[in-house]
């Protein structure tokens, strides 16, 4: 016997459990399928965000920043600290705990929206009358029915062909998220946003981090005035990042006594090099999930990459079937992915959702942070567009003075017959926080003056973002 359902959400990552829940909002009989399974088999609701992506991330990078400051900055604080310890093992179950909340708070919000939750793998069987007929593999094998389908299976991090990840030695985002123990030599790479973030959490605890990244530019994606000062400070901080390589052969030695990985590579001035190192980190992007879905079985098309192929609105070439988040086209981001789930379950709903591709913010969670939404400088430039440009140093706030955390600026990029904001860009303390601000601006196509002429808490790290758009007028303040 099959159950029906107005919409099944195939993937209960934040693309797929937002979409159901806002489904189930607005009155639809939603069922969503996951298959990811907690130590215990269970189920762990969340995907990749909540169980080895965003949130054991930060928790993590919180963490280790609280040792960081503790054994280097407290002191200038006039705080000593004796007897300093690290205990790994809590710092990984307070992160596991963190992730348990999540996937908990999920599973409770499926039961306050009336979700019907199934544990298992979804994969489509067949066009049915109407719809689709989506068989669940899990402990309780289904057959669900339903004229509405959303795929959000997300993504799996890349492998280098020849190296397979054992999570022992050669880790994904997942394995370097559960060392055991602090590797005294952590090679990485990739210095893309995972490189970085896991780069930072073991160097904070005591790792002697290399990265390796092969293109010639750092953070090519970021503006580069921000990339350039980014890079300055993590080479101040101990992080070794080397660009413009060619990995070469990997050699893993597993010795009971002490287990290394050997890489050899080619340097930017192609000289032939070799690291050994005791972990490797490989973080060179994503690949989305589709196996197990059997999208043959009804025709579902696919791109080249694999990527359910999708218009801007997520439909896909199957009337009734949608794909939202890392699964399609576009930044792989939680936040991408959420807005897309709710725009598709409004326009099943007959409404108009709408994603704003122009204004999702990016944030790289680094000591410090760095976050943009909108243009980079080398952008507009690319495509001709007259602009002007003001930037705010975060050393002339009084905020970022008393926390003892002056690092970076605040760099706005405006039209310049508009005054429009066509960009900013931060790399300091709290961006994470602070882009906020200029997403909601240029939301609503504010200008630069616009934000020069709010009002801004005193004293507060925003005050630095009011600077940099009066900075675009050339008339800062306090610098
Ligand atoms: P996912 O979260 O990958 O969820 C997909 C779910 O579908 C999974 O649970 C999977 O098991 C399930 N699934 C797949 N196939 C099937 C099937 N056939 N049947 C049933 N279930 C299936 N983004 C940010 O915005 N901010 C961050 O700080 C951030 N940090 C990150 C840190 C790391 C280390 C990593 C790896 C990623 C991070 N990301 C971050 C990216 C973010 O995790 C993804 O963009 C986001 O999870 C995508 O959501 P999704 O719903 O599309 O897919
Ligand atoms: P990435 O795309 O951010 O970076 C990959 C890096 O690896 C690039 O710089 C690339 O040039 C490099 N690279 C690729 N192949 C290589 C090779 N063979 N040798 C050396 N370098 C190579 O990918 P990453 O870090 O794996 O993260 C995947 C995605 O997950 C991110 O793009 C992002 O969408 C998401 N994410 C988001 C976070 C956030 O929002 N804070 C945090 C972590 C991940």
């Amino acid at each position: 016997m099959s159950q029906a359902f107005d919409v099944i959400v195939i993937g209960a990552g934040p693309g797929g459990y937002i979409a159901a829940i806002r489904a189930a909002q607005l009155g639809m009989k939603v069922a969503c399928i996951d298959e990811w399974k907690n130590a215990a088999g269970g189920p762990a609701p969340g995907g990749t965000c909540t169980n080895v992506g965003c949130i054991p991330s930060k928790a993590l990078l919180q963490s280790s920043e609280h040792y960081d400051h503790a054994a280097h900055h407290f002191a200038d604080h006039g705080i000593g600290v004796s007897g300093l310890s690290l205990d790994l093992p809590k710092m990984l179950g307070r992160k596991d705990a963190v992730v348990k909340q999540n996937n908990e708070g999920i599973l409770y919000l499926f039961k306050k929206n009336k979700v019907t939750f199934f544990h298992g793998r979804g994969s489509f069987s067949k066009a049915a009358a109407g719809g689709y007929e989506i068989a669940v593999q899990g402990d309780k094998p289904e057959t669900l029915t339903a004229a509405q389908v959303i795929v959000a299976t997300g993504s799996s991090a890349r492998a280098l062909p020849g190296t397979p990840f054992d999570e022992d030695m050669v880790l994904s985002n997942d394995g370097a998220l559960r060392i055991g123990a602090v590797p005294k030599r952590l090679a990485v790479i990739g210095s893309g946003v995972i490189g970085l973030e896991m780069g930072s959490v073991w160097r904070r605890l005591g790792s002697d981090v290399t990265v390796l990244e092969g293109l010639p530019t750092f953070l090519g994606a970021v503006d580069e005035q921000i990339a350039k000062e980014a890079k300055k400070i993590f080479d101040k901080q101990g992080l070794k990042i080397e660009l413009g390589v060619k990995v070469g052969e990997i050699k893993v030695a597993k010795k009971a006594a002490k287990s290394s990985v050997t890489l050899a590579y080619t340097n930017a001035k192609g000289e032939a090099v070799s690291l050994e190192a005791d972990k490797l980190i490989i973080s060179i992007g994503r690949v989305p999930n589709t196996a197990g879905l059997n999208p043959e079985a009804v025709g579902l098309k696919l791109d080249d990459r694999g990527a359910v192929l999708v218009d801007e609105e997520c439909r896909t070439n199957l009337a009734g079937v949608w794909a939202v988040g890392d699964v399609v086209r576009g930044p792989m981001l939680a936040h991408k992915a959420e807005e897309e789930g709710v725009a598709v379950a409004e326009r099943i709903a007959g409404q108009h959702g709408h994603v704003n591709f122009n204004t999702i913010p990016w944030v790289i969670y680094t000591s410090p942070e760095i976050a943009w939404v909108g243009e980079t400088e080398q952008q507009l430039k690319a495509r001709g567009a007259a602009y002007k440009a003001g930037t705010f140093p975060f050393l002339a706030n009084g905020r970022a003075r008393a926390l003892g955390d002056t690092t970076g600026m605040v760099k706005f990029l405006a039209d310049a017959k508009t005054d429009e904001i066509l960009g900013v860009h931060i790399v300091g303390p709290m961006a994470s926080e602070l882009i906020a601000e200029a997403v909601v601006a240029m939301e609503f196509k504010a200008s630069s003056e616009d934000i020069a002429r709010i009002c801004h808490a005193h004293p507060s790290l925003s005050e630095a973002t009011k600077e940099a758009a009066l900075a675009v007028d050339k008339r800062t303040l306090n610098f």
